[in-house]
C-alpha cells in the first residue's frame, strides 16, 4: 500500500505493508533510529513518538493507521523551543544512565507538560510516566526531573505552543 503522512514536519509517501510497524518505518525506512526498540510489545515506553497529539508506542502502530497522520520523534522535538529545558533536566537531575529509555521517557513528558495543569504531585507525575521502563535509574531521578519541569510556568507554557504548533487543528 501507499501512504501518506507527516513526520516532523516533513511530508512522506511510502510503498509499505500495511503491518509494517511505525517503529520499523521511522527506524529503517526513515532512517530516524532515536526512537528505540525495547520490548516491541507496548509494555516499555522506549518507542514512544507522538501521533497527533498523543504519546503512542510506535511498535504497536501498523502503517495501515498512519494515514494523514502527523508523527513527531525526537528528532522532531529537538527542534521545540522547549526541548533545551528538557534535556538540561534529565541531565541536571542525573536522570540518565544508559541513555536507553530516555527518547521515551522524554516523549512522554512532553506529552505531560502539554496537556496537564500544574501544579502535578509526584504521584501525578508518576502516573502519566507509567508507561515507561527504566532498568538503570530506579526512576527517582527521572520523577525529580519532571517535577522540576512542572514547576517552571514559563517553561511548561513554552511545551503547550510547541505542541499546538506541531499538532494544533490537526
Ligand atoms: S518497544 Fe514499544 S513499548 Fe516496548
Ligand atoms: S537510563 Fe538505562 S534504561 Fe533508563
Amino acid at each position: 500500500m501507499n501512504i501518506r503522512f507527516t513526520v516532523n514536519g516533513n511530508q512522506i509517501e511510502l510503498a509499505t505493508s500495511p503491518k509494517k510497524r511505525l517503529l520499523d518505518i521511522l527506524r529503517d525506512d526513515l532512517d530516524l533510529i532515536g526512537t528505540k526498540e525495547g520490548c516491541g510489545k507496548g509494555e516499555c515506553g522506549a518507542c514512544t513518538v507522538l501521533i497527533n497529539g498523543s504519546a503512542v508506542n510506535s511498535c504497536l502502530v501498523p502503517a495501515l493507521q498512519l494515514a494523514n497522520s502527523h508523527i513527531v520523534t525526537i528528532e522532531g522535538l529537538r527542534h521545540w523551543s522547549s526541548f533545551a529545558s528538557l534535556e538540561r533536566a534529565y541531565v541536571e537531575h542525573g536522570a540518565v544512565q544508559c541513555g536507553f529509555c530516555t527518547t521515551g521517557f522524554v516523549m512522554s513528558t512532553a506529552a505531560l507538560l502539554a496537556t496537564a495543569a500544574p501544579p502535578l504531585s509526584i504521584d501525578q507525575v508518576k502516573w502519566q510516566l507509567a508507561g515507561n521502563i527504566c532498568r538503570c535509574t530506579g526512576y527517582a531521578k527521572i520523577v525529580e526531573a519532571v517535577m522540576d519541569l512542572t514547576q517552571q510556568p514559563e517553561l511548561v507554557n513554552q511545551v503547550k505552543l510547541d505542541w499546538q504548533t506541531a499538532f494544533g487543528g490537526k
